[in-house]
């Protein structure tokens, strides 16, 4: 079954080709990063603009690069929510009109399941499973029992952690995004710091990251004030080493509660290395399966909605 899949709920205009949902035949993203970082994050109007300019050439490079036809598709899949409203529009727009040129059915696809199911193109699903998602708008532990069937057992409080990153990114005057820039930091220095790891309660899947942001923007601010020099690799480590903990540390307990068979990881933040370092220990130490999506399925790209919208049409539509 070919499933072509788009995605525009940010600032990535994506489609992909994707054979039996696994083979990836394309995946053209086209990211407005550049246009954004002046601004320090994603303008809404400016992201809807973009998208409308660049999805009919986006379309056309996925159909060349796989070499398909229009004809050969099987079903259309589109990230629905969450996201921005007008960037949204831009893809579901495109995909509906396709399908309804094509004849072809067209199923919306949540960008959040999208990015569990980019681990499904590295690895086959071992149920039941735990998902760590951990994206710039979201943070989550879901159990999932089955294709499709999903249970939240815990989520942040406040901020998710990629907005976190992002924060505390700016105040060490680095370019929106700034995870992939203070992950990099962080293995330059040492956690010196003291800094909070939040657990809220320690038997609650819950997650919450604004004291420890607060936390960060306090010593900058402390080393301004008395005319300080703060040494950013440090403080992005300390930063790096608290999130990672608690995130490590939440994960394993869920994977074990449920006795699960795998645990995969899912959003942008999966691509972070501390990350990826500590949840490989920890699991292997714990004899659990792991998985991460290779780096370019980490961050948002239509790829993972084919492959979720196979799923969906399989076991759900
Ligand atoms: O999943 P994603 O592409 O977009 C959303 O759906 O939100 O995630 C983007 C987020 C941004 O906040 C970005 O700073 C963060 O993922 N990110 C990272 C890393 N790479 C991207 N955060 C920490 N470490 C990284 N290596
Ligand atoms: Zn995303």
């Amino acid at each position: 079954m070919l499933v072509l899949g788009v995605e525009t709920s940010c600032d990535e205009t994506s489609v992909s080709i994707v054979l039996d949902g696994k083979q990836v035949l394309s995946n053209v993203i086209y990211t407005q990063i550049d246009i954004h970082k002046v601004y320090g994050g994603v303008v809404p109007e400016v992201a809807s603009r973009h998208h409308l300019r660049k999805i009919t050439h986006v379309f056309d490079q996925a159909f060349e690069q796989a070499n398909v036809k229009p004809e050969d598709i099987d079903l259309v899949a589109v990230t629905s929510h969450p996201g921005l409203i007008g960037s949204l529009l831009v893809g579901i727009n495109a995909a509906k009109t396709f399908a309804l040129a094509y004849g072809k059915k067209c199923i919306e696809v949540d960008h959040i399941v999208g990015h569990i199911y980019a681990n499904y193109i590295e690895s086959d699903f071992d149920f039941p499973m735990i998902a760590l998602v951990v994206s710039g708008g979201h943070t989550e532990l879901v159990l999932i029992k089955d294709h499709y069937d999903f249970t939240v057992l815990g989520e942040t409080l406040d901020d998710a952690v990629g907005e976190a990153y992002d924060k505390v990114g700016r105040v060490m005057d680095l370019q929106y995004p700034a995870g992939a820039k203070v992950d990099k930091l962080a293995h330059e220095g040492k956690p010196t710091y003291k800094l909070p790891v939040v657990y809220v309660d320690k038997d609650s899947y819950n997650f919450s990251f604004s004291g420890l942001k607060s936390a960060v923007l306090n010593e900058v601010n402390k080393c301004h004030m008395k005319g300080e020099e703060i040494n950013i690799a440090d403080l992005a480590c300390s930063f790096q080493t608290s999130v990672v903990k608690v995130l490590t540390d939440k994960t394993i307990k869920a994977a074990l509660d449920y006795k699960v068979k795998q645990i995969v990881v899912a959003g942008g933040v999966a691509a972070n290395r501390g990350l990826r370092e500590s949840l490989s220990a920890a699991a292997e130490q714990n004899n659990l399966k792991l998985t991460f999506p290779k780096m370019v399925y980490c961050t948002d790209n239509a790829a993972m909605i084919a492959v979720a919208g196979y799923f969906k049409n399989k076991y759900q539509a």
